[in-house]
């Protein structure tokens, strides 16, 4: 029976960081970042990433994205090695980074840019499905420069949503946003990545907002330390909807500062 419950747990991981370490190179001297971090993110969870400022939080996203190389340790996404930048693997980068010189679809198709499998009239449809599902149907012709701050965070959530990833990497999304805007769209990221109709199978979200994480988290990791390491990880039951004002929220919200401090 434990058996069969430990194979059913292994079965629900999607994306699994397994001892990792990263040294960057300063002036040809290594700077440890990170030091044997492991984490996992099961189906249908969105695992928060917390720590303090500058301990390695999006260097940690980049290696679960491929784009930068682990010195130690490994990232799996089901039951293969991510060895490099991958399209099942889509991330949403903390400053919108949409091409000002383009439209809304043209940002988005930039996305789908390397699909060879599909057509450039499948690839219109599927930037057109995405914009719409993240509300800016009717804005496919607009450039970032006419767009709010809390549309344009929407073209970059379209952007990764458009490549149907299996895994969705989120890098301080809605920091540089004002509060009423960030409140709508953390609601509506989390239901519109964890349904049954998404191809999202997991989510990663570095946050250094609690409030945010035990709004919308399953699971917090924190890291600290320089190099930073896991100091502490949370299962967050709190039921959903989740009631922002009751006394629980503020009690998991505790938790997480307690981990911190
Ligand atoms: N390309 C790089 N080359 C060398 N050092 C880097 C590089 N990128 C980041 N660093 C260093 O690695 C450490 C971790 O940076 P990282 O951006 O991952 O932190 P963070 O936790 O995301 O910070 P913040 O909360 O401020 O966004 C910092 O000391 C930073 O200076
Ligand atoms: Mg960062």
């Amino acid at each position: 029976m434990a058996q069969d419950q430990a194979q059913a747990a292994l079965r629900d991981t999607v994306v699994t960081v397994d001892h990792v370490s990263l040294d960057y190179r300063k002036e040809k001297e290594p700077l440890a970042v990170l030091v044997d971090v492991s984490l996992k993110a099961g189906k249908d969870e969105l695992v928060a990433i917390t720590g303090p400022s500058g301990c390695g939080k999006s260097t940690l996203l980049r290696i679960v994205s491929g784009l930068v190389r682990p010195t130690a340790g490994t990232v799996k996404v089901l039951d293969s090695e991510v060895k490099g930048p991958r399209e099942d693997i889509a991330m949403v980068f903390q400053n919108f980074v949409l091409l000002p010189w383009r439209t809304s679809l043209e940002n988005v198709l930039f996305g789908l840019g390397s699909r060879k499998d599909l057509t450039e009239e499948q690839k219109a449809e599927k930037a057109k499905a995405a914009l719409d599902v993240a509300g800016l149907s009717g804005f496919e012709n607009v450039y970032p420069g006419e767009l709010s701050g809390g549309m344009k965070q929407r073209v970059g959530v379209a952007r990764a949503l458009a490549t149907e990833p299996r895994v969705m990497l989120l890098d301080e999304p809605f920091s540089s946003l004002d509060d009423l805007t960030a409140e709508r769209l953390r609601k509506e990221t989390y239901t519109l990545l964890i349904n049954p109709q998404s191809s999202v199978q997991s989510v990663i979200l570095v946050s250094h907002n609690v409030e945010e994480i035990i709004e919308l988290a399953d699971k917090v990791v924190v890291l600290s330390g320089r190099p930073a390491h896991v100091v502490g990880e949370l299962e967050v039951t709190l039921p959903r909807p989740r009631n922002k004002k009751s006394e629980e929220f503020f009690q998991w919200v505790d938790r997480v500062y307690t981990l911190l401090s």
